[in-house]
C-alpha cells in the first residue's frame, strides 16, 4: 500500500488539538489531514428496538463466517459474524472456571480470536500471527482466573484485524464472581450490555475501505450502532439498570452522557469493580475500552425519553467535533426496586513502584519508515519500529512490576494503547488533559492518550510465559504496524 504524505510548513499547520500538546515536531500532515473531513454522523429515528445477544455459558462453538443483515435502508449487508447477523453470543463465564471454546472459520480469510482484557497462557490469547486457515478449527481453553467484569474477544490477523471487527466481529465476555454476586446489582433484563460501534455505509452495505489520511485519522463512520443496530431504543422501568459499556468502534472516541445531564455511576472499567461507585455525567470511552455504569430512571416519568449521547469534545480533531445521539431509553412502565447503590464494592491493590521498578519509554508519536520486509513509506509504530512477528520488543521477568510510559508528547494523533496478557493500573498522565480521571481508575488495560500527553501505568507480569503484544487500538493503526511483541519469560 502507497501513502502520500503532505509538507506543509504553515503557522496554522502547528495548531494541534489539545492544549498542552507543543509544537508538531513532523509536519506530515497537511491541515485536512490534522483535522479531519467532516464526517458527521446521520442519526436515525429511534425506532428499532435494541437487540441483546443471546448468552452462552459452558462448552461453546463460535463459527466465524460470512453472513448479512439488515441494518440500513431496509436492505441487507454484507456481515461476518460469530454465526448469523452481526457480532457473537455474550458468553458468560464463572472466575475458576475452564472454557472450551471450539472455533469453526468458515471465512475465506484467516482469523483467530483474542480475548481481550482476560489473561490467559500466550498461545490461548489469539496472538496476531497464530491464525486459523480457512475452513479450520481451533480448541481454545480458557481458564479464567480474574476479577469479575466486562471484557470482550474479537479476531486479531495482521493486519486484516480493523476489518473483520468492522464487518461483525465481536462479542461480550462477561466474567463473574462471589464479590460480585453478593452487590446483588440488576441484572436480568435489567442489565443491558452495549457495544458501540460506528460504520460507514453505501446503500444498505457497510463498506471497510480506508483512504491513506483515514489511516491516520481513524475510519470513522456516520452511522452509529449499538449491538448491531442502528438508532435503537429500550423500553425501560423506573428503577436501577446496569449498563456493560463497550466501544467496539475500530477509531471513534465517545464522550458518553444522557441528553438530560442525568448523573450515572460508575462501577467498573476495564478490569472489573472499581472500589467505590464513582457518580460521574459524562464518560470518555475510547476504542477498546469498557464501562460499568449503574443508572437510576426512578425520577422520570412514565412517557418520557431519555437518549444516550457522544458529547462534542473537540473543535479540532476530526473526532469530537459532534455531538450525536446514540440510543434512546423509552420510560415505560413504573416500577420498584429495593436496589441500594454500595458503599463499598471492591477492594484494589494499588500497585507501588520501588527504585528498583523498570521504567520503559515507549514513543507513540512519531510516523516511522518501515523496516525490514515492511518496506518505505511512513507508517504508525512504536519507539521507531513496526510490527514484525520475529521481533520480540523487550523481555519481562514473570512476576515482575514495570512502569511503562507512552510518549505523545509530541504527537498530533489519538492512540489508544493496549497491552495483552496483564491489566494495569495509571499512574500518571502529563501534558494534555494532566490528570488521571476517576473512570480511569481501577484495573485498565486500555488507555487513551490524545496528542500531547504522556501516559504512565504499572503492572505485574503473570506467570504465562511466552509471546504477547502490546498496540494501539485504533484498529487503523494497529494494521499499520503501531503493535510489537513483548516476552514474558
Ligand atoms: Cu482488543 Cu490486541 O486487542
Ligand atoms: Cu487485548
Ligand atoms: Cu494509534
Amino acid at each position: 500500500m502507497k501513502r502520500r504524505y503532505f509538507i506543509k510548513l504553515s503557522a496554522k499547520s502547528t495548531i494541534t488539538a489539545w492544549a498542552g500538546s507543543s509544537v508538531l515536531l513532523h509536519a506530515c500532515h497537511t491541515e485536512e489531514d490534522m483535522i479531519g473531513k467532516p464526517n458527521w454522523i446521520v442519526e436515525g429515528s429511534f425506532d428499532t428496538p435494541l437487540i441483546i445477544p443471546q448468552k452462552v455459558s459452558g462448552i461453546t462453538s463460535l463459527v466465524a463466517q460470512m453472513s448479512s443483515a439488515k441494518i440500513l435502508n431496509g436492505n441487507g449487508s454484507a456481515t461476518m459474524a460469530y454465526g448469523n447477523g452481526t457480532l457473537g453470543p455474550t458468553i458468560e463465564a464463572q472466575r475458576g472456571e475452564t472454557l472450551n471454546i471450539h472455533l469453526q472459520n468458515n471465512l475465506v480469510d484467516h482469523t483467530n480470536i483474542h480475548w481481550h482484557g482476560l489473561v490467559l497462557p500466550a498461545d490461548m490469547d489469539g496472538h496476531p500471527e497464530d491464525l486459523t486457515i480457512p475452513g479450520g478449527s481451533f480448541e481454545y481453553q480458557l481458564p479464567i482466573h480474574q476479577r469479575a467484569g466486562t471484557y470482550w474477544y474479537h479476531p486479531h490477523p495482521h493486519k486484516a484485524t480493523a476489518q473483520q471487527v468492522f464487518m461483525g466481529m465481536a462479542g461480550m465476555f462477561l466474567v463473574k464472581d462471589e464479590e460480585e454476586s453478593a452487590l446483588n446489582l440488576p441484572t436480568g433484563e435489567f442489565e443491558i450490555p452495549m457495544i458501540i460501534q460506528d460504520k460507514r455505509f453505501m446503500g444498505s452495505s457497510m463498506v471497510y475501505m480506508p483512504s491513506d489520511e483515514e489511516i491516520m485519522t481513524g475510519y470513522l463512520g456516520e452511522t452509529i450502532l449499538v449491538n448491531g443496530i442502528h438508532a435503537p431504543f429500550s423500553s425501560v422501568e423506573t428503577r436501577w439498570y446496569r449498563l456493560r459499556l463497550l466501544n467496539g468502534s475500530t477509531a471513534r472516541v465517545y464522550q458518553l452522557g444522557f441528553s438530560n445531564q442525568l448523573p450515572f455511576y460508575l462501577i467498573g472499567t476495564d478490569g472489573g469493580l472499581l472500589e467505590v461507585p464513582e457518580k460521574l455525567k459524562s464518560i470518555m470511552l475510547a476504542p477498546g475500552e469498557r464501562a460499568d455504569v449503574l443508572i437510576n430512571f426512578k425520577d422520570l416519568p412514565v412517557g418520557s425519553e431519555i437518549f444516550l449521547e457522544s458529547y462534542k469534545f473537540s473543535e479540532f480533531n476530526p473526532q469530537g467535533r459532534q455531538g450525536f445521539k446514540i440510543m434512546k431509553f423509552r420510560i415505560e412502565k413504573v416500577s420498584t426496586d429495593s436496589f441500594l447503590l454500595p458503599l463499598k464494592l471492591s477492594t484494589i491493590t494499588k500497585l507501588s513502584s520501588s527504585p528498583a521498578t523498570k521504567v520503559r519509554m515507549l514513543d507513540i508519536s512519531k510516523l516511522v519508515g518501515g523496516i525490514g520486509s515492511h518496506g518505505s513509506g511512513s507508517r504508525h509504530g512504536i519507539n521507531g519500529m513496526t510490527f514484525d512477528n520475529d521481533y520480540s520488543a523487550f523481555s519481562v521477568e514473570k512476576g515482575s512490576t514495570e512502569i511503562w510510559e507512552f510518549d505523545n508528547l509530541m504527537g498530533d494523533e489519538i492512540h489508544p494503547m493496549h497491552i495483552h496478557g496483564v491489566q494495569f493500573q495509571i499512574l500518571k498522565r502529563t501534558g494534555g488533559r494532566n490528570q488521571v480521571f476517576a473512570f480511569e481508575r481501577g484495573w485498565k488495560d486500555t488507555v487513551l492518550i490524545m496528542p500531547g500527553e504522556k501516559v504512565s501505568v504499572i503492572m505485574t507480569f503473570p506467570s504465562y510465559v511466552g509471546k504477547f503484544v502490546f498496540h494501539c487500538h485504533n484498529l487503523e493503526h494497529e494494521d499499520d504496524g503501531m503493535m510489537l511483541n513483548y516476552t514474558i519469560v
